[in-house]
């Protein structure tokens, strides 16, 4: 699904991430197979106080709006009618516009602490919200009600967010964040491509790559550039990292094993690779390590 971003109020790259991952996957669980394309506005509160009341004479704020593009037959969803989806095929934008999704950064900021659970749910939550009115399902009667939330959970599960693990973030989101960030990885040489996705203590994540130079020896590991993103935006307090690969277990090499020893000699590590996942503590993939405390440090 192409999601265009209309980016007025900033957020953490995990975020949209999770968002894009979420949609990819509700075009999948729907059963649609054309290319659809959504606009997404990121704001702030009052942006959306004034579409709110512009289009819908709600004189107030709120979380999500949705426009969708397309009418469909009543009591049918996009995936029930093919047809639709390609009368309204845009040939220029090689894809079916369903809509516009309006959400306020605001809103996900409070609502995650308001819920006690991460900002990477409630974004991810407000989209797959928002994008099933665009495919046709609504919420008005209690039967209705119940096949859109289960198409809700459906989707988010399938980026980790399930219901039982709504404070904080799963393994499964960690894993699929680190599938995520394997996709950019720059792997020329060895072909070996790996993804990381790092958690911090408070709740943020950041992705990484590797990057492999004509120089060999300047490669850089997916987890060093996750940790390296992290420290340069002021984080140092790590508790997971879940690695990405195929065709054998990522396990963190020497040289990324002492760096995130520096950190957060503690902290989880959970490998995926052909849909194995295993983990080990980094004390026990770095025992006897050597660290700031052996200098004197924290
Ligand atoms: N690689 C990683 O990204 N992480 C590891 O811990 C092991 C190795 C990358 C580096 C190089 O681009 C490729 O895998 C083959 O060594």
């Amino acid at each position: 699904m192409i999601l265009q971003w209309t980016v007025d109020v900033p957020v953490e790259p995990s975020l949209t991430a999770l968002m894009q991952m979420a949609a990819d996957y509700a075009v999948q669980a729907e059963g649609i197979r054309k290319r659809c394309a959504v606009c997404v506005r990121l704001c702030d509160d009052d942006a959306i106080h004034v579409i709110n009341r512009e289009y819908r004479q709600v004189d107030r704020a709120t979380d999500v709006l949705s426009f969708p593009t397309l009418q469909y037959p009543k009591g049918k969803t996009a995936g029930q009618t093919p047809s639709l989806l390609s009368e309204a095929y845009d040939d220029e934008l090689n894809a079916c516009m369903l809509g516009d999704l309006i959400i306020s950064v605001d809103h996900i900021r409070q609502q995650a602490q308001e819920y006690g659970h991460s900002e990477q749910r409630e974004a991810a939550y407000l989209l797959v919200h928002g994008l099933c009115h665009l495919m046709g399902y609504d919420h008005m009667q209690e039967d209705e009600k119940a096949v859109m939330r289960t198409m809700e959970e459906r989707i988010l599960s399938s980026v980790g967010l399930k219901r039982e693990t709504d404070a904080g973030i799963s393994d499964e989101t960690l894993l699929a964040l680190a599938r995520d960030a394997r996709e950019k990885s720059y792997a020329p040489y060895s072909k070996y491509r790996v993804g990381a996705a790092l958690l911090c203590a408070n709740g943020r994540i950041f992705q990484g790559c590797n990057i492999e130079n004509a120089s060999f020896g300047l490669t850089n590991c997916a987890e060093r550039t996750a940790v390296f993103k992290a420290v340069s935006e002021g984080e140092r307090s790590f508790t997971t990292i879940a690695i990405a690969a195929e065709g054998s277990a990522p396990w963190p090499c020497g040289a990324c094993r002492q760096v995130l020893n520096e950190f957060a000699p503690e902290i989880r590590v959970i490998v995926t690779w052909d849909g194995q996942v295993a983990e080990a503590p980094l004390s026990q993939l770095l025992p006897y390590g050597f660290g700031p405390k052996e200098l004197g440090g924290a």
